[in-house]
């Protein structure tokens, strides 16, 4: 649509010049200058993986079953270079564990980790995954996961993100990135950008994906922040999203890879794409891609028999003039330089010891391959250590006490308990029954699809509950059964949960985002808790979901007496609730996301958007800025719980006003980019064509990629290369000289570095006292210089430790010069817009529940 463009951006701008990545790019650029052109590609790409079919389902087509089998041990497999020492990548999901294999952690997912809002246990957790992921020899972390940021309610994948906001958002996948990264293994943020639905996500050789049309504020405001902070944390890749934005498929689309990514976020490391996604060989090269994942297509090509769109194609566009040899020189130093950067070139990083294909010992090395050699492919390596301790804290941290009438939470363990629904229990088929968790049957510890992993085990809620209490009785049924008449000291205990999850699958008519069974408790949720509400007069529900659910059919209930969100806990679903309910920790999450009285208090543009299929989807952000509870402040729409609502057991933060220190700030723009060589005209010469011969003797296994070619084909295409012409034109836009100058909003990993000066510190004093106050709210709208934006936003937070009655601790929140900014379209930089007004900074539990507010000084 006008308005929403995707302008050409080229070329590619070179990594190197960031002191962070300058002693990996040196020995980078020493070890990619002594590879040939074959070796430099086999790098940049997967050897492929073997699909009979791939299962993408959308509301109109379903594509048959998942037969995957990679090429190798891994979901992603590159080639390697090692004549001169650069092995094989394996790269594996996901964000909240090692999938699919054993003796790992299955980790709280994202959602949860927002909803602890603490700090510590992101990196804490992020440290785990870390060791896990090193641990089973893995190169690539396949997370953490930022887009979906939660733009639509309904969509699949938010709950392997941290929450609807972007500094949630950002706060928590810069921590897992240095958890991660800490431990030597390579943290991918995913998925770049806009990848806000599962349905008509992707290309297929008859449809296309969705684009997502963002206009460029709301794109840098919103989407891009968490990208920002995460390239800005060091992340070593990035994964670009199967869909389109403005029209161009994220894989290929210039001006968000080269232009924002590598350009105004200054990111150095490797760009690859999501899985299947790559539409293009040629024009996603000068896009600024540099891998290409699985190695195969599927976009533009018959999945059945394995076609690349690089590898020996690539090879040849370097040859036959298509493609300057200095874009695949960059792609394969940004590839190395990430592996140098994170120490993976050391003796004992392991390689991998496990199959993502079998759990069989042994088995065929080559999985893809119909006929292959076989060996030892799991080794069963354990890398749990002491990590169930952490995953413990944050599904306890997390969970949500939404309402707690009469205080009647916590209870004592001889009250007698009355428990219904599946939900509290393992499910009876096997906590791993279902292939990448897609079915929802038992305890729901995670959503579905690549961003599950296996559970070693699970600390259900009945088993913690029988260990604990003396009186249990447990309905494991999701229909109310007939009991006994209840008594006053009586206690139900309602398990209820919505699942999501990723496209490839599709659960009781949901195809990855919540389509069939919208935003309402699956499995007849409300009925239960209804018919148990009317049964007993103290009612506790426990919701584990992957985002926002309408409680009205209960909430208001007179014996629904204490609501807890659980999330989504991962393996240690028990203790960690029952410790809450009995009162042995005091709950302490606060809700990632709002939930609504209903849904249609959300604009009608956040909507599930699906059409006839063959038209692209046209998916438009005209809610603009205005998501979540940006939204529902600017409508004037009370939601039922407030994005960060929480409540515990006594605590309530006093009214000391915090006085803001202002430090002094530089003025915008500075530190301009200073490549470490020269601005340079591309390299477009030709290397020789024998360098892409296949070396003698070699031995070709069916169906694996690679980048070499034979004799014949590889003359042809020098042939045409050294005539001066080209298979394929270089696009409209390109130029072959670099830019001379850096944006006016980049300079470093993550954009200028100025905008990261801290312009306020305040330290703010909370004490458990015991009673609560009444929330003040902010009345009007700022003007702020003009630029319409939302009445309030989050921009940091902090937890305490847990305290007693009566003390306190000191917390401290900043405010940086971006904090405080808008994004100025005609400048393209950000700006302080209202340099001589007063911010208001305010303090609070939640988005409407804000208790001390204080003016900064007019910034200058
Ligand atoms: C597709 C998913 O979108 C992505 O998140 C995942 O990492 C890859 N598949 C690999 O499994």
């Amino acid at each position: 649509p006008a308005g929403y463009a995707s302008p050409p951006y080229y070329p590619t701008p070179y990594g190197g010049w960031d002191n962070e990545w300058g002693d990996a790019y040196e020995k980078a650029v020493a070890m990619v200058s002594s590879m040939t052109i074959a070796e430099k590609v086999n790098i940049t790409a997967g050897t492929g993986i073997f699909m009979a079919y791939y299962s993408e389902r959308d509301v109109y087509t379903s594509l048959g079953l998942i037969m995957f089998s990679s090429l190798g041990r891994c979901v992603g497999n590159s080639g390697s270079a090692l004549r001169v020492g650069f092995p094989q990548m394996c790269l594996e999901d996901g964000p909240l564990g090692v999938r699919p294999t054993d003796n790992v952690t299955a980790f709280p997912a994202g959602i949860s980790t927002g909803a602890t809002w603490s700090k510590e246990l992101m990196y804490q957790r992020g440290v785990a995954l870390g060791k896990e992921f090193r641990g089973k020899g893995i190169n690539y972390y396949l997370g953490p996961s930022v887009g979906s940021l939660g733009r639509q309610p309904r969509g699949g994948r938010n709950w392997e993100g941290f929450g609807s906001d972007p500094v949630l958002q950002a706060v928590g996948s810069a921590a897992t990135i240095k958890g991660v990264q800490e431990q030597g293994v390579i943290a991918t943020l995913k998925h770049y950008i806009a990848n806000e639905q599962e349905i008509y996500r992707m290309y297929n050789p008859v449809q296309q994906a969705y684009s997502s049309n963002i206009d460029d504020r709301t794109l840098h405001e919103l989407y891009l922040w968490p990208f920002a902070e995460g390239v800005r944390a060091g992340t070593g890749a990035v994964m670009a999203a199967y869909n389109a934005v403005n029209g161009s498929a994220c894989s290929q689309n210039s001006y968000l890879l080269n232009g924002i990514l590598k350009d105004e976020l200054g990111f150095q490391g490797p760009v690859m794409t999501d899985w299947l996604a790559q539409i293009s060989g040629v024009a996603s090269a000068l896009a600024g891609l540099d891998m290409s994942m699985p190695g195969d297509t599927f976009g533009n090509n018959i999945p059945l028999f394995g076609y690349s769109n690089w590898m020996y194609e690539l090879t040849r566009s370097v040859l036959n003039g298509s493609v300057p040899v200095d874009r695949v020189n960059d792609m394969a130093t940004r590839i190395v330089a990430a592996w140098y950067k994170m120490g993976q070139d050391a003796e004992d990083y392991p390689p991998p010891n496990f199959s993502s294909n079998t759990m069989d010992r042994e088995g065929p090395l080559y999985p893809g391959a119909l006929i292959s050699p076989r060996g030892v492919v799991n080794e069963y390596v354990n890398v749990q250590a002491d990590h169930k301790t952490v995953a413990k804290q944050v599904a306890q941290e997390a969970i949500t006490l939404l309402k707690n009438d009469d205080n009647f939470l916590p209870i004592t363990t001889s009250a007698p308990l009355f428990v219904f629904g599946t939900d509290a229990q393992a499910n009876p088929k096997g906590i791993n029954s279902c292939t990448d968790k897609s079915c929802n049957g038992g305890l729901l510890s995670m959503g579905w699809g690549s961003g599950s992993a296996l559970l070693p085990y699970l600390d259900d809620p009945i088993s913690s509950l029988k260990r604990k209490a003396s009186k249990v009785t447990y309905y494991a049924t999701d229909s109310f059964p007939k009991v006994a008449a209840a008594t006053e000291d009586d206690v139900a205990v309602v398990f209820i949960n919505s699942d999501s999850g990723e496209n490839s699958y599709t659960v009781e008519n949901n195809h990855g985002d919540r389509d069939a069974n919208g935003l309402s408790a699956w499995h007849n949720g409300d009925t239960l808790v209804q018919k148990a509400a009317a049964a007993y007069s103290n009612v506790v529900v426990v919701v584990h979901t992957v985002g926002p659910i309408i409680m009205e059919p209960w909430i208001d209930l007179p014996s629904v007496k204490s609501v807890l969100v659980a999330h989504l806990p991962g393996q240690e679903a028990g203790d960690s609730l029952t410790e809450v309910l009995f009162g042995e920790v005091s709950p302490s999450g606060h809700l990632p996301y709002s939930i609504p009285v209903k849904e249609s208090d959300y604009p009608d543009s956040v909507s599930i958007k699906s059409s006839p299929k063959l038209s692209q989807i046209q998916d438009t952000y005209t809610e603009g800025l205005y998501i979540d509870y940006r939204h529902f402040n600017k409508a004037g729409v009370k939601p039922r719980f407030a994005f960060g609502h929480g409540l515990s057991y006594t605590n309530s933060p006093s009214r000391t006003p915090p006085s803001p220190e202002a430090s002094s700030l530089p003025s915008l723009p500075r530190d301009p980019r200073k490549p470490t060589s020269p601005v340079s005209t591309i390299d477009a010469s030709l290397p020789p064509a024998a360098d892409a011969y296949y070396p003698k003797g070699f031995n070709k296994i069916w169906r694996y990629l690679y980048s070499w070619l034979d004799k014949p084909e590889a003359d042809a295409a020098h042939a045409i290369g050294a005539a001066g012409k080209k298979t394929y034109p270089y696009p409209t836009g390109y130029a072959t000289t670099q830019r001379a100058s850096v944006p006016p909003a980049g300079g470093a990993s993550g954009g200028n570095p100025a905008l990261y000066d801290v312009a306020y510190t305040l330290s703010v004093k909370v004490t458990n006292t015991g009673s609560a106050l009444r929330p003040a709210r902010p009345s009007r709208r700022p003007t702020n210089g003009g630029f319409d934006t939302p009445v309030i936003q989050l921009r940091d937070f902090a937890k305490s430790d847990s305290l007693a009655p009566g003390e306190g601790a000191t917390l401290s929140l900043r405010l940086t010069r971006k904090d405080v900014s808008v994004w100025d379209v005609g400048l393209q930089n950000w700006i302080v817009p209202n340099p001589a007004g007063r911010y208001s900074v305010w303090i609070g539990q939640a988005s409407d529940d804000l208790r001390v507010v204080c003016y900064t000084d007019t910034l200058t």
